[in-house]
């Protein structure tokens, strides 16, 4: 007797054991299509692996909210979640907290993702995380109504495109959309404006905040020129309400039809494109405008997101097996096609299934591989705290409470004593 309760007991203990550890828990996003897109995408896991349960935790939309709830995990060296879906620029904040996927099985597939992405998610030889999307700031327009005003193509400069958006929303207005706006974007106080303040300063040929040899350059005359222009769009061609904006709050106000110009990252495409949609057919995407400044190009922040396997895991192989299906070819196909969310392997910009849903990975091929950094690298691990220093900054001049020379001023010193890395020389 006494021995069938100890085998027993045995029994249920591993049967416990296998139980958990056939669970896969993956802390994902929920932007746009997110979240359906990765339950669809476990399901698919789950059906080739019998026996495995894959559970998806929906997190904040919010970068920075989303960093908060990891944060409470890895304080508590929590084995509650296995895979995180992390941000490009958190691969040396979090680094700590992750395992090296070179150990699990990535070291055979690392060569078909963009070898800047890989390199960025490295440190000190060990990969952080595998690539799983990337992104870039894009200027989403609406082709009908450039047309009805006249207008041959997007504004190649930011002035410009003041000017368009004024004279749209003018128009639109006069014939009785009263909710109309020319432009809108992110300008809530998180990091979604450190990516679009970065676009403005970096098109002006103003640097970007810290440049990769650790010198800070954000105090300077074109940054100051540039971030002055976007606080006068703020309640002109701009909702006053742009100040609480993320992607989301931009997207539904341009996909209701109540923007002539967004400023977004790929994801938005497809959702626009559907049923219901407003502007369905009539928006296309370009390249965001170049600054005014001499010497001002186009361009884009470099976004995207990362899959790394957390340290405290229980079953760490079993979590890497999953990370590397969700970041493999064929999801990230489906990814790209359902979701216009960018691969990070680079055949499947090659690829015709991709290109016929989402004809601008191919078009704006160039936007995707020349895109900013924010200064992750060279700050890490206190990037969060820098890029907070810089969109409070920013967001301050959007809000009238300082003009971007005091503002900018301000922030030197700030960065000086965060970092303790030198000025740039003018
Ligand atoms: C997008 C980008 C990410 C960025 C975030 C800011 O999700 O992919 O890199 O930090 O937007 O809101």
């Amino acid at each position: 007797m006494r021995k069938l309760i100890v085998s027993l007991t045995l029994a249920v203990a591993l049967a416990m054991s296998a139980a958990s550890a056939q669970t896969v828990t993956v802390a994902a996003g929920a932007v746009g299509q997110e979240l359906e897109l990765v339950q669809a995408a476990a399901a698919r896991y789950m059906e080739q692996n019998p026996g495995v349960t894959v559970n998806v935790l929906d997190t904040p939309d919010m970068a920075d909210d989303r960093l908060g709830l990891y944060l409470q995990f890895f304080e508590a060296q929590s084995p509650e979640v296995d895979v995180y879906q992390i941000d490009v620029i958190w691969p040396g904040d979090l680094e700590v907290h992750f395992v090296d996927l070179f150990e699990y099985g990535a070291a055979d597939v690392v060569g078909e993702h963009f070898p800047a992405i890989v390199e960025n998610n490295t440190v000190d030889g060990r990969l952080i995380a595998i690539p799983w999307f990337t992104d870039a700031g894009l200027l989403y327009f609406r082709t009908d109504l450039l047309e009805k005003y006249g207008f041959d193509g997007p504004p190649a400069t930011w002035s410009e495109l003041t000017e368009m958006a004024q004279t749209i929303q003018d128009g639109e207005r006069a014939e009785g959309n009263s909710d109309f706006w020319g432009f809108v974007w992110q300008g809530n106080a998180y990091e979604g404006l450190t990516c679009d303040a970065l676009e403005w300063i970096a098109s002006n040929d103003g640097g970007s905040i810290i440049e990769p040899d650790g010198t800070i350059s954000v105090n300077n005359a074109n940054a100051i020129e540039v971030i002055d222009l976007a606080a006068s769009w703020v309640g002109t061609i701009s909702p006053p309400g742009v100040t609480g904006f993320d992607e989301e709050a931009a997207r539904n106000m341009w996909q209701a039809g109540n923007a002539a110009f967004m400023r977004n990252w790929p994801y938005a495409y497809s959702l626009g494109e559907q049923a219901g949609s407003a502007v369905a057919g009539v928006f296309d995407v370009s390249p965001l405008p170049a600054g005014d400044a001499a010497g001002g190009t186009p361009a884009a922040t470099l976004g995207g997101w990362q899959l790394g396997v957390s340290r405290y895991s229980n079953n760490p192989e079993l979590a890497a097996d999953v990370a590397l299906f969700l970041a493999s070819y064929d999801e990230q196909k489906i990814r790209a096609v359902e979701g216009s969310l960018n691969p990070t392997i680079m055949a499947l910009y090659e690829d015709e299934d991709v290109l016929a849903a989402v004809p601008f990975f191919g078009s704006l091929y160039d936007v995707f591989i020349n895109a900013v950094a924010r200064p992750s690298t060279a700050t890490a691990p206190d990037y969060a705290q820098v890029s907070s220093a810089f969109y409070s900054a920013i967001h301050s001049v959007l809000t009238g409470q300082e003009d971007a020379a005091t503002a900018l001023a301000l922030l030197e010193f700030d960065l000086i004593e965060l970092t303790g890395f030198p000025t740039a020389t003018p």
